[in-house]
């Protein structure tokens, strides 16, 4: 049953990226800038794209004020942002153990805070994979450095067989990507999750649990769309670049939960333009030339 009601979103913005030190040694890599906007409204967007009002921010307890002063609860866009501390880096899947309340029996999909999904088919796709998730549903791109990520393997004819969490060697280079749809009994499943060598819950542990049972959905992400990951400072700068030359060539604004909320009908272009008329920075100007 499609219900958007019984949707809910978590954006995982916790971690200390130390693989981005110094620039993340006092604030949260998801608050630094892609390009012209803070890194968490490209995930956040992507969210509100698949329909995604009621939405929880998982933090640390150092950041949690900062996201507040930024996104706060989301009124003006439509949204109910609500907000969870994780107190220390226990892994991915540990975001629905402390979410278990948020989640109660609704669908939940996670992003994480420093994906970044572009692309005109994405709409699509993403729509329709909430609509038809019955358990699980996973999104894998082709990348070049397939150590880095989580890697799905396949039996002949393309039958997914197993994922690998950052392999050191692979035959297969398609990653998966930060961005999950699950059933709420993902929390259960969470909740049996043992801690990997590196002392974390691991993603990949939990979907290959759904892959064994056969109730993983994977899908490639659509042709032309576009996965940039800002895990090392080389993909965050190159992030930037894209969103610059593709924002700039189209005459769009990419990952702007404003322009999302518009476009979905959730607040008036009246109401837009109110909550931005005192503003004369950048970021308001390209909105109202949007608009
Ligand atoms: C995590 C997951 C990995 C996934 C990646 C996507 O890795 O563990 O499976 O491919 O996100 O961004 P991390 O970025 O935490 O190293």
């Amino acid at each position: 049953m499609t219900n958007k009601k019984n949707r809910k979103g978590v954006i995982l913005a916790g971690g200390l990226a130390t693989r981005l030190y110094p620039i993340s040694k006092v604030v949260s890599k998801q608050l630094m800038p892609v390009y012209d906007k803070p890194m968490i409204y490209y995930p956040l967007s992507t969210l509100m794209l698949m329909g995604v009002k009621d939405i929880l921010i998982i933090t640390t307890k150092r950041d949690e004020s900062l996201f507040k002063n930024l996104i706060g609860r989301g009124e003006n866009l439509g949204l109910k942002i609500s907000y969870e501390v994780q107190s220390e880096a226990m892994g991915i899947p540990h975001a629905f153990i402390l979410a278990e309340k948020f989640i109660k029996n609704s669908k939940v999909v996670l992003i994480l805070g420093d994906n970044i999904f572009y692309g005109h088919d994405l709409t699509n796709q993403l729509v329709s994979s909430i609509k038809k998730n019955s358990e699980a549903t996973i999104f894998a791109y082709r990348v070049q450095d397939p150590s880095r990520f989580g890697i799905i393997n396949f039996k002949k004819d393309n039958i997914p067989a197993f994922i690998e969490e950052k392999p050191k060697s692979s035959k297969s280079d398609f990653a998966i990507t930060g961005l999950y749809i699950y059933k709420s009994n993902v929390v259960g499943y969470a909740k049996k999750l043992k801690p990997s060598e590196r002392g974390e819950l691991e993603i990949t542990d939990l979907n290959n649990i759904y892959l064994k049972n056969k109730k993983l959905n994977y899908k490639n992400l659509s042709d032309g769309s576009v996965w940039l990951d800002t895990g090392d400072i080389e993909s965050l700068f190159n992030a930037s670049q894209y969103i610059k030359i593709i924002q700039e060539r189209n005459q769009i604004l990419i990952g702007s939960p404003e322009i999302q909320s518009y476009k979905n009908g959730w607040i008036s272009k009246k109401k837009l333009i109110n909550s931005l008329s005192d503003k004369k920075d950048q970021y308001t100007n390209k909105i109202l030339k949007y608009i």
